[in-house]
């Protein structure tokens, strides 16, 4: 018999206010994904009016989200606030007191242009802890720690099968959802990630766009057995980070969504504190690597809730040699 999750939950290594908010998200993910598998029959499909505070027109699934997992989450109570893509600010939950210690972060329908075409699209989260000095409200300046101090981050894939994902820093578990039973079922808890890796994951019409260092990367795999790398190289490009990730934390690989020339001032598309960060964090913990165009993702120092960030992580060996591509492009000549 499989380990269900609440077993693993509550075996005890995983604080328990900590459990008890994993499988509050866990549960609003399971509804997420029954709303999902309805389609066009839940009227979940389709775009609203309204635009989200990075000016992305919001689909109607990715306010439900948000709404669904904003009221399961409220009654865990070790979480003092919260903070999503698709809210301006954060959402305060209660006073700090000595049990609500945790913040929570989330993407709630990540891979939006992916709904309408039945393609995977997932839920991406992160816990942080509270600031040292509550018990106080939670403010904005709260939840701006480096990834590198999650107490938890994960995601889950709306695919052919709903899979959960997640760290608690101890390694990665990875758990299906049976629709016959609606329990979370251990598929592993020891996912690892191969340090070599012959696929890569970009969205190659942005190349005229890229800096030296990822345009030399990108070329040197095209370039196959007979380029420098020595070898074929595949292409994968979901356009749904989170099951791009999965694919990588499954069998490796290296995904990249890095700064190009489009919109120079902005360091990426994605956003460090509910796409990178947390992705960072299980692909660390899988034995990946992860790169921001400067120094691991995981010690970026952040300076606001929907900021964006360079995005290069995956098996060890490419993220290396992505950062002394770096490194070298930099190095005074
Ligand atoms: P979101 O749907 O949460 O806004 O995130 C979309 C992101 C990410 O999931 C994906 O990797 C990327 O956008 C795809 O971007 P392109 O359409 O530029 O390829
Ligand atoms: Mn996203
Ligand atoms: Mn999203």
């Amino acid at each position: 018999m499989a380990v269900t999750l609440d077993q693993h939950l509550s075996a005890g290594g995983i604080e328990p206010g900590l459990a008890r908010l994993l499988a509050v998200v866990a549960d609003a993910c399971a509804d997420i994904s029954a709303l999902v598998r309805r389609g066009a029959a839940g009227e979940i499909l389709g775009a609203l009016e309204s635009e989200n505070v990075q000016g992305e027109v919001q689909k109607k699934l990715d306010v439900i989200s948000n709404d669904l997992l904003i009221e399961a989450c409220a009654k865990a109570p070790a979480l003092a606030g919260m903070a999503s893509e698709e809210m301006d600010t954060i959402h305060p939950v209660r006073p700090v007191s000595a049990e609500a210690r945790y913040l929570l972060l989330f993407d709630p329908l990540d891979g939006s242009s992916n709904i309408d075409v039945n393609v995977s699209i997932g839920t991406i989260f992160s816990v942080l802890p509270v600031a040292a000095d509550a018990p106080r409200e939670a403010t904005e300046a709260d939840f701006l720690q480096p990834g590198r101090n999650q107490a938890a981050a994960g995601y889950v894939v709306y695919g052919p099968q709903t899979t959960l994902v997640f760290t608690t820093g101890q390694g990665v578990s990875a758990f299906t959802l049976d629709p016959k039973t609606d329990q979370w079922l251990q598929v592993t808890d020891a996912v690892a990630i191969p340090r070599e890796t012959k696929e890569f994951a970009i969205n190659a019409s942005n190349m005229r766009h890229w800096a030296p260092p990822v345009r030399g990367y990108i070329e040197d795999c095209l370039a196959g057995e007979t380029g420098p790398r020595g070898k074929n190289f595949n292409m994968r490009w979901v356009a749904s980070m989170v099951a791009d990730v999965h694919r990588i934390v499954m069998r490796g690989g290296v995904f990249l969504y890095p700064w190009d020339a489009r919109e120079p001032n902005r360091a990426g598309k994605l956003r460090l504190m509910y796409e990178a960060n947390p992705m960072a964090f299980v692909i660390e913990q899988a034995g990946g690597a992860s790169f921001d165009g400067f120094g691991p993702t995981l010690d970026a120092k952040p300076t606001g809730l929907h900021q964006r960030v360079s995005v290069m992580l995956g098996s060890a060996a490419e993220v290396e040699r992505l950062q002394a591509l770096h490194e070298k492009a930099l190095a005074p000549a």
